[in-house]
């Protein structure tokens, strides 16, 4: 993509129209042409990234009088389970991406964990100097965003300014909408037992990445959610009051319209939006599902390092932050906005991604999991799962996190008599994992892609039986090489407390307990 300013001022190519439902047929011909524009970049850039597949768009359902997307998606999550049925995935690897336009369009981004960026569409947009000039250059307004206390240490003290064409208070009163299955309240007894769930299964109806929102589990630090999505935003955008976003998709791409600029992100990799920060999820495959960490605790961060040095884990120059890119649009939209639990729509008159240039350090970014770089054991013993953190949400306890967010990459075990998968345990802190690709070591079966698994506080858990066997019998004079695998864990200290949804999904798999049952009694006094 080349530097500068790009208008866009073709028709909308609707892809496969015929899959579309009617009402959204007929909402492409009423849509307005969609503009995102080309970047100038005043930040150190990365370059472009690989060449992504075919940009398919969905639309949104419009009000017809007939039951919303969302009533029609709880509907939906009440009836007897089934599997999916929608349209298989679109994944044509190094198909180009295209906008609304059909112009192919490659994400632009800039490199480091919380820099100091500076970035403008347009040449001269940002201030020199100074954060609010008495007249911004084209006519723009200045505005800061806070992630932090004003008077946080400067180390933890995220803010950035942008500039745009209007500033964000320009929308009509909020009204309150029904949460659906998105909810903020964690008030359910929660069982001590293990808990483990199949895949989100896709709606029939058109539902967007919003509407889309499940509620798994929460507690005071965090929100722990899925997401089955089918249709992309349109003219609809959305933004989190209560927390940061990581998102962590595991099927299909996203692309991340924010205010400050345009993320891809794919499967294996991770996502997160600040507080705040205003975004539309558009679906280019389709349909998309994967996790969401809503984290309403300290930013996340990346761990220091201690021994290991100065290098190793998730490298800072690996995390991707968009350059600016804006729409200038008048177009009716919609503004949804998580407040304190609630769910809150207000109208606007134009598109709120009008961010032409921005300059700090509170940004949304992305990370490819697979450049994780993986530290473990070469003796004997594997080190708690600790050594696999990627991001870590700090407490006022030293020590004592909010949230962890840990991976289980490919690997190498190459321990020697050592009992290889992860080993039986109860800890103090409470673990939902879920699992983007692949298998994992702990678990032969039931543990499927999608899928989710909760151990809460003091509960047991460990492989299972078989795994057990397995890896008691395994030849470990060889290195054993995990290969095809992403499974990832969000680790509190707090108790998570499952939604009534997940308790009574159909979902759940009431017989998870029986993978442990079968493992057998070895002892044998006489044989030491
Ligand atoms: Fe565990």
């Amino acid at each position: 993509m080349t530097d500068g300013y790009l208008a866009v001022a073709r028709s909308i190519q609707i892809v496969e129209l015929a899959q579309l439902g009617a009402d959204r047929r007929r909402m492409a011909e009423a849509l307005p042409v969609r503009s995102l524009h080309s970047n100038k970049i005043m930040h150190r850039d990365v370059g472009d990234l690989p060449e992504k597949p075919d940009f398919r768009i969905a639309m949104r359902n419009i009000p017809t009088g007939q039951p919303s997307a969302r009533q029609r998606e709880l509907d939906f999550r009440s009836r007897p389970q089934r599997r999916d049925r929608g349209r298989p995935m679109l994944t044509k690897t190094n198909a180009p991406v295209h906008d609304r336009a059909g112009t192919e369009t490659k994400q632009r981004y800039q490199s480091g964990f919380g820099n100091e960026f500076a970035t403008e569409s347009l040449p001269g947009a940002l201030p020199v100097g100074r954060n609010s000039p008495q007249r911004c250059a084209y006519g723009l307004y200045a505005e800061q965003l806070s992630g932090a206390a004003f008077t946080a240490p400067r180390s933890e003290n995220r803010r950035s300014w942008l500039y745009r064409i209007r500033p964000a208070v320009t929308h009509k009163p909020f009204q309150q909408i029904p949460n659906g299955s998105f909810v903020g309240t964690f008030d359910v007894p929660p069982p001590p037992h293990q808990l483990r769930w199949n895949p989100l299964r896709y709606p029939d109806a058109s539902i967007d990445f919003v509407d889309g929102i499940v509620t798994m589990a929460g507690n005071e630090a965090c929100g722990i959610h899925m997401y089955a999505a089918t249709a992309s935003m349109v003219d609809r955008y959305f933004y989190d009051a209560d927390g940061e976003l990581l998102i962590v998709p595991q099927e299909g791409r996203l692309r991340l319209a924010t205010e400050l600029g345009v993320l891809d992100v794919e499967p294996q990799e991770i996502a997160v939006i600040p507080r705040g920060v205003r975004f539309g999820v558009e679906l280019p495959d389709w349909r998309a599902r994967g996790y969401i960490c809503e984290n309403y605790g300290s930013l996340f961060r990346l761990p220091d390092l201690g021994v290991i040095g100065s290098n190793g884990l998730a490298n800072p120059r690996d995390f991707l932050t968009p350059v600016a890119a804006y729409e200038d649009r008048d177009v009716r939209s919609e503004l949804v906005a998580k407040f304190k639990g609630q769910l809150w729509t207000a109208e606007m008159d134009h598109c709120p991604l009008d961010v032409v240039a921005w300059h700090g350090n509170y940004a949304p970014y992305k990370y490819d999991l697979r450049r994780f770089n993986t530290i473990g054991s070469i003796s004997f013993d594997h080190p708690d799962p600790s050594i696999f953190l990627v991001l870590q949400s700090r407490s006022a306890i030293a020590g004592v996190d909010n949230i962890d967010f840990v991976i289980f990459p490919p690997r190498i075990l190459s321990m020697e008599d050592t009992f290889r998968p992860p080993w039986y345990h109860r800890n103090i802190a409470s673990e939902f994992m879920g699992l983007i690709h692949g298998e994992y070591d702990a678990k032969a079966e039931g543990f499927v892609p999608g899928g989710a698994s909760l151990h809460n506080c003091m509960t047991g858990h460990g492989p299972d039986a078989d795994t057990f066997e397995k890896a008691s019998a395994a030849d470990t004079s060889k290195p054993h090489y995990i290969r095809d695998t992403m499974a990832f864990m969000f680790e509190t200290a707090e108790v998570i407390r499952p939604t009534e949804y997940a308790l009574h999904t159909s979902e759940l798999q009431r017989d998870y307990a029986n993978c442990w049952q079968g493992l057998q009694r070895h002892f044998d006094p006489s044989k030491p």
